[in-house]
C-alpha cells in the first residue's frame, strides 16, 4: 500500500509531539502507513517521494512560520506538486494570539495549492475561538488545529477524528 509521508517542523516541541500521536492513531487505521520526517531534515526529493503527505507546522513570531519550515519555503518553488494530496495540521496559541491562530496553516496551504497540490483535511472552526486566521476559509479550517496552550484535553480526540477523515479523503 502507498505510504503517507508526515513531515513536520517544531520549535518547543508540541508540534513534534503531536506528530507522533498522529502516527499512533493512523497505525490503529492504517498499520505502518506513516512515515513521519522532521522538515529541518528533509529535502524537496524526501517529499516528492510520496503522493500522499501531511504537513504539521505551530505559527510563531504572531502569524509566522515555524523556523524550519520558513527555511524550506523558497525549495517548494522549484517543486511541481501536481497530482500530490495534502493534509495540514497546525498547531496555535488562540488565547494568546485569537488575530492570528494558525496562520501558518494558510501560509503554508497557499504555498503548496500554488505548487499544483490538492488540499484535503480541512476541519471546522466550530470547537475553537479566534477573531482571524489565514487558515480560515468560511467555517472551515485548512487543515486540523491543535491547541496545546488552551485545549490541551481535545488534542487526542481530534487527532483520532481527523485521522479516520483523512484516510477516508485520501481512499486509502
Ligand atoms: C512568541 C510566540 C509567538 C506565537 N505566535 C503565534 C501565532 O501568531 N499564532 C498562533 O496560533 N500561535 C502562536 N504561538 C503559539 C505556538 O504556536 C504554540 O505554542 C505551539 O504549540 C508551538 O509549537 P512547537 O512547540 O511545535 O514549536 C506563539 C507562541 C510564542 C511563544
Amino acid at each position: 500500500m502507498a505510504k503517507i509521508g508526515l513531515f513536520y517542523g517544531s520549535n518547543t516541541g508540541n508540534t513534534e509531539n503531536v506528530a507522533f500521536q498522529m502516527k499512533e492513531e493512523f497505525d490503529k487505521i492504517l498499520p505502518g502507513v506513516v512515515e513521519v520526517h522532521n522538515i529541518g531534515r528533509s529535502t524537496p526529493e524526501d517529499i516528492l517521494r510520496y503522493t500522499y503527505l501531511i504537513f504539521g507546522i505551530p505559527t510563531w513570531n504572531t502569524g509566522e512560520l515555524q523556523d524550519d519550515w520558513d527555511a524550506f519555503m523558497p525549495r517548494f518553488d522549484s517543486m511541481d506538486m501536481t497530482g500530490k494530496k495534502v493534509a495540514l495540521f497546525g498547531l496555535g496559541d488562540q488565547n494568546g494570539y485569537g488575530f492570528n491562530f494558525l496562520d501558518a496553516v494558510g501560509i503554508l496551504a497557499d504555498k503548496v495549492m500554488e505548487r499544483g497540490a490538492q488540499v484535503w483535511g480541512l476541519w471546522s472552526k466550530q470547537s475553537y475561538e479566534f477573531e482571524e486566521s489565514k487558515a480560515r476559509v468560511e467555517e472551515y479550517l485548512l487543515g486540523l488545529g491543535i491547541d496545546e496552550v488552551g485545549q490541551t484535553e481535545m488534542t487526542r480526540e481530534r487527532i483520532r477524528t481527523w485521522a479516520k477523515d483523512v484516510k477516508k479523503e485520501f481512499a486509502l
